[in-house]
């Protein structure tokens, strides 16, 4: 299990799902669930990170029933305002009171063409509005059998995070997602996400010292209610990023008290 120190975030991303009437029906769900079992405890957190278009919604049923959650985003743009059609700023999503925003998804890399730079100025413009950044870094299956993993990883770590202060880097949060385990139904072994969530605090701690190591990690790609307890009790493994879990209230809610 995580140190206490850094206690465990559990997120949910919910990726192009969940309209928002489906959102709020979803919302509640999870709200009645985790309230009928007193709640997230202490030193656990759990986010949802809905479409852009379901955030409001969201926002007011979390605030408005006082939802055991907090609000999260997929994306952002790196700018705070200007001509930049169909984009969505920073700036906008703290206004919503969002308190996570996951950047550089292997799915944006991968689909949006992301690079590390772009990556790197999002974590930028998260943290400039008062936000934390989720970090997304991870090999694809051919990196992993090329034995290249742990390089492409910790080289997507110092893209995003070399030159910050240890205060920066503890602000943030790091997912390890291999690529090849995303919606794939095949998870990392619980010591393989552990090895790569060691190698990751590693490198936040070689860039910025020992106070740098207090960056939460999580593990995602394929993680259901049945997997989560011994992904997390790994000592790196500081939380997990859920994709196609999160969507199912029952499911998402067991994986958010998993193993306590
Ligand atoms: P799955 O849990 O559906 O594999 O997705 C993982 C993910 O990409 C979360 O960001």
């Amino acid at each position: 299990m995580a140190s206490p120190e850094r206690g465990v975030l559990i997120s949910g991303n919910w990726k192009m799902n969940a309209n928002h009437f489906e959102a709020l029906k979803l919302i509640q769900e999870l709200s009645a669930l985790l309230r009928s079992h007193g709640g997230v405890p202490e030193g656990r957190e759990a986010s949802v990170h809905p479409p852009f278009t379901s955030l409001r919604t969201v926002q007011t049923a979390i605030e408005s029933d006082r939802v055991p959650l907090l609000l999260g985003a997929q994306d952002c743009h790196a700018a705070d305002r200007g001509a930049y059609t169909g984009e969505i700023s920073a700036e906008m999503l703290a206004k919503l009171n969002v308190a996570y925003v996951i950047c550089g998804h292997s799915e944006r890399r991968q689909h949006c063409g992301e690079t590390d730079e772009q990556v790197r100025a999002k974590v930028d413009a998260v943290l400039r509005h008062g936000m934390r950044p989720i970090v997304c870094v991870g090999e694809d299956l051919a990196e992993r059998q090329r034995g290249e993993a742990v390089h492409k990883v910790r080289g997507q770590v110092a893209a995003a995070f070399s030159k910050r202060s240890s205060e920066q880097i503890a602000a943030a949060v790091i997912a390890y997602e291999p690529i090849w385990a995303i919606g794939t139904g095949e998870t990392a072994t619980a010591a393989d996400a552990e090895a790569m969530c060691a190698e990751i605090r590693d490198e936040l701690v070689g860039i910025a010292g020992p106070a740098a190591g207090v960056a939460r990690v999580q593990y995602g790609g394929s993680v259901k209610a049945d997997n989560a307890a011994e992904l997390l009790a790994q000592p790196n493994v500081d939380g997990l990023l859920v994709g196609g879990a999160s969507l199912q209230a029952e499911g998402f809610a067991e994986i958010v008290l998993a193993g306590l």
